[in-house]
This record gives C-alpha cells, sequence and structure tokens, in this order.
C-alpha cells in the first residue's frame, strides 16, 4: 500500500475476494503457494487439496493457494511466465490488460517524456507493471480492497512504485494542484475504467465505467498527459464530442479487438485522430503493425458486382473500427466491394497483417436454394460463413443449406455495389 514495503507481506485484507488473498500474504502461506506444483487440472486439484490438508495444512490456506494456482494457470494467456509469481483476483485477471499490450501502453507515457504515473483504478497492476518496468515512477490506485492488496503484491518488485487504496473520485481534485505529497509531480495519467455493473452486467456507455468518461475528461484537463482504456465499440468520435483532441488507437491482438485506448496531449500523435495496432502471430514471429490515416485517400468501391477482382481482403477489426479500411485498399490496390462495406477486392495477392485475403472462385446473386444447388454440385460439404452488410441468420442458413460433399469452402455474404451476392471462396495460405 502507500509507503510500498514491497514483498507479499502486504496486509488489511477483508471483504470476500480479499479474504481468500490474505492466507496468502503470511510467510507460511506465501511458501505454500510457492511450493505448489504447475496447476494440474481440477480433478487432480482436488486430490492435490486433500493430501496437503491430509499433511497438516490450513484448509483456509490450501483453497486460497489452490485458488491461485488455477488464476496463474489461466493467467499465462496474459501475462506468460511472470503470471507465476504473481497473485490474483478472477475478476481484477479478467479485466487485466494483457502484458503485450500494457507495454505499448506504457511507451506511450515514456516516449512522451512521464517520469511519474498515476494508474488510477490499477486493478492487480497489469498495466501498472509495464510502466515500471520502463523505469517509470507509479502511483497506483485502486479503491477495491483485494486489488489493492493483490497489486502490491504484484509490484513488489519495483520499490518506486506506491499502492494506494483510495477512490479516483478523492484523489482526482488533487492531481496537478501539489498538495498531496503522494500526487506531486505526477506528470502521466493512466485510466482503465471498470466496464462491469456490480452485477456483473457489462456497460457499453463509459459514462457508465468506473471511473465515468466525465472524470477521465477531469483527469486529462489536471494532468494533460491522460491515456484511458476504453471498449472497442464506443463512437469513434467520443473525445470530439466531447470537445477534446485524441488519438484513439483500436488494437487487436491475434484478430481479436481488445480495446481502444484514447491519449490525450503529448502521448497523442500530432494529426493523429484514430490509429488501429495490430499485433499478431506466434513467439516466433510476432508481427506489430500500427497504421492511422494521415494522408489517406478515401477509399474507391466497385462500380458493379462484376467488378469483384480475384482476391477479397477481409480487414483486421481494428483497422475496420478505426475506420482505415483505406489503407488495407491502398496496400494491396484494391477497392472497397460498396461504399458502405469493410471488404476490398483487388486482383493482386499481398500478404498484409492488417487483412485476411481470400481467393474468389464464384460471385453469386444470393438466394437460398441456388445457393444450396450449386454448393451440392460444387460438394461443398463444410462452410466458413463470413458476413458484412448481410442480415441472413448464419445458424439458420447452415441448417437450410443442409451441405453434403467433401470440399470445404469460406462463403462470403455481403453488398456488391448495393446487391446483397455471396462469394465463394478459398483461404489464401501464404507459403
Ligand atoms: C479494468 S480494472 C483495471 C485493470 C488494470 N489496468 C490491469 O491491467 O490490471 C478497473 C479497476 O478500477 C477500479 N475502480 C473502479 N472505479 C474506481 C474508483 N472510483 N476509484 C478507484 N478504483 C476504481 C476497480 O476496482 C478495478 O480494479
Amino acid at each position: 500500500m502507500d509507503g510500498n514495503s514491497g514483498g507479499p507481506g502486504a496486509s488489511g485484507a477483508g471483504g470476500t475476494a480479499a479474504a481468500s488473498i490474505a492466507p496468502l500474504l503470511a510467510p507460511d502461506g506465501w511458501a505454500l503457494l510457492e511450493a505448489l506444483p504447475p496447476y494440474p487440472g481440477p480433478d487432480a486439484a482436488l486430490g492435490l487439496g486433500a493430501r496437503l490438508r491430509a499433511e497438516g495444512a490450513d484448509p483456509a490456506l490450501v483453497a486460497a493457494a489452490l485458488t491461485q494456482s488455477r488464476l496463474r494457470a489461466r493467467a499465462a494467456a496474459k501475462f506468460g511466465p511472470f503470471a507465476d509469481g504473481m497473485l490474483f483476483t478472477a475478476e481484477g485477471l479478467e479485466q487485466a490488460t494483457r502484458l503485450e499490450v500494457a507495454a505499448h501502453h506504457a511507451r506511450r507515457f515514456r516516449d512522451a517524456g512521464c517520469t511519474r504515473v498515476a494508474d488510477l483504478g490499477c486493478g492487480i497492476g497489469g498495466d501498472a507493471m509495464a510502466l515500471a518496468s520502463l523505469g517509470l515512477e507509479v502511483l497506483a490506485v485502486d479503491r477495491d480492497e483485494a486489488a489493492a492488496a493483490v497489486a502490491t503484491v504484484n509490484l513488489r518488485h519495483w520499490p518506486e512504485v506506491r499502492v494506494r487504496r483510495a477512490d479516483v473520485l478523492d484523489v482526482l481534485p488533487h492531481l496537478g494542484a501539489g498538495t498531496d505529497p503522494g500526487l506531486a509531480g505526477v506528470d502521466g495519467a493512466w485510466l482503465d475504467p471498470a466496464r462491469r455493473t456490480a452485477s456483473g452486467r457489462r456497460v457499453l456507455d463509459p459514462e457508465r465505467a468506473s471511473p465515468p468518461w466525465s472524470a477521465v475528461l477531469d483527469v486529462a484537463a489536471r494532468v494533460p498527459a491522460t491515456g484511458v482504456k476504453l471498449a472497442p465499440g464506443i463512437p469513434r468520435d467520443l473525445a470530439a464530442a466531447s470537445g477534446r483532441s485524441a488519438e484513439v488507437q483500436w488494437v487487436s491482438v491475434d484478430g481479436d479487438v481488445v480495446e481502444a485506448g484514447c491519449w490525450f496531449g503529448p502521448l497523442a500523435r500530432p494529426g493523429v485522430a484514430a490509429s488501429a495496432l495490430v499485433l499478431r502471430g506466434g513467439p516466433g514471429g510476432r508481427t506489430t503493425t500500427v497504421v492511422d490515416g494521415t494522408g489517406m485517400e478515401p477509399p474507391a468501391a466497385i462500380a458493379a458486382p462484376d467488378g469483384v477482382g480475384a482476391y477479397l481482403y477481409d480487414p483486421d477489426g481494428a483497422v475496420v473500427r478505426s475506420g482505415l479500411v483505406g489503407r488495407v485498399a491502398e496496400l494491396v490496390g484494391g477497392v472497397l466491394v460498396d461504399p458502405t462495406i469493410a471488404y476490398v477486392t483487388s486482383s493482386r495477392l499481398v500478404e498484409t497483417p492488417l487483412a485476411r485475403a481470400l481467393a474468389v472462385e464464384e460471385v453469386w446473386p444470393f438466394g437460398l436454394k441456388a445457393l444450396r444447388t450449386r454448393l451440392r454440385d460444387r460438394g461443398v460439404g463444410a462452410v466458413e460463413v463470413l458476413k458484412r452488410g448481410s442480415a441472413v441468420d448464419v445458424e439458420q442458413l447452415r441448417r437450410s443449406l443442409r451441405l453434403e460433399g467433401p470440399r470445404s469452402a469460406t462463403l462470403v455474404l455481403t453488398r456488391l455495389a448495393g446487391q446483397q451476392h455471396v462469394l465463394l471462396c478459398r483461404p489464401v495460405v501464404h507459403g
């Protein structure tokens, strides 16, 4: 907590999640957790728990340690090998920023020259860890007792990090005012507002997140270098509609759009209102691609359905959300299939992390009976269905097609120059 002494000696745990963490913060609890084998799966964990209890371990401690062991195993997807030295709450893990994305957040602060960043709603400390690992001083604040306790443990390796259990709304008036010693000199602020209600329902309106969008704007007014993680579905003009200029960057990881990061002041790149950060591939061949709209021509579209070329490009979700499909069109020398649809077509095959390429075999006007006959004639027994700008219910379509045959194919349901069509495609495997 504030005055973080480091190490899993944090105290003050109470409440449900915090109570299950508390036994692990004592030396014998931590020792038991560290001595556990890798999480063996739920069934074997029952046996392991029984054995530990039979050997005399406190049942509450065994339960807490096995819960952490399970959460650590799950957390490896976000935190890699670091997960094994961390503590989690189930909710905190679900909400945490994966380390790879947090590293991108942290770099923005470092590159903007920030030295002391307040992480306002730090959760289990995913973002704060990335900030600290770049050598930034961090004040990590969370009102939740369990989150603050767990963040204290997870940030123990960085003595220059302070964790404070407090409400951001109470901290906010002191930002930039310089009367609170913990907040003095804060030159960067990061927020990752909770997007679930107490009953667990997701909230889409950023003003209903906690802290709300209005508080984020207040922080940004006090600390110019403010960044905030928002849901990917926010309106593209959210910041502009609030009278603020910002760079909003949609981020995808292996095709899943995970966030829209909104960057104010020196954290925004000059002249860039929207951008996409696309992270793809395995550890051996990870690619990181950033695109923005600077100097981009508005994309053209085909004039008639027969304008579809040999290839169809399905742009990454971050590119679509950020409104930068024109970048894909430029890259592949293509055009949109319709002025309002985010598919690009081209006669050229170009390998890019920004879009998935499909080879177009045939193009038909959409009609169920004709489609069924055509797929039967071609021996297509399994289909992957993609759609944009089509109201067709995919599962119902699958049932109605009653497919049979040895071939598999990709069907793309979409509008071509204003008319509903279906494209029979084959995925392109780049060599
Ligand atoms: C999405 S999580 C943050 C996750 C974090 N960025 C990470 O990577 O681990 C949001 C956190 O904000 C905290 N929070 C929500 N409203 C708050 C408020 N008014 N004051 C302090 N903390 C708040 C919640 O307790 C939760 O831990």
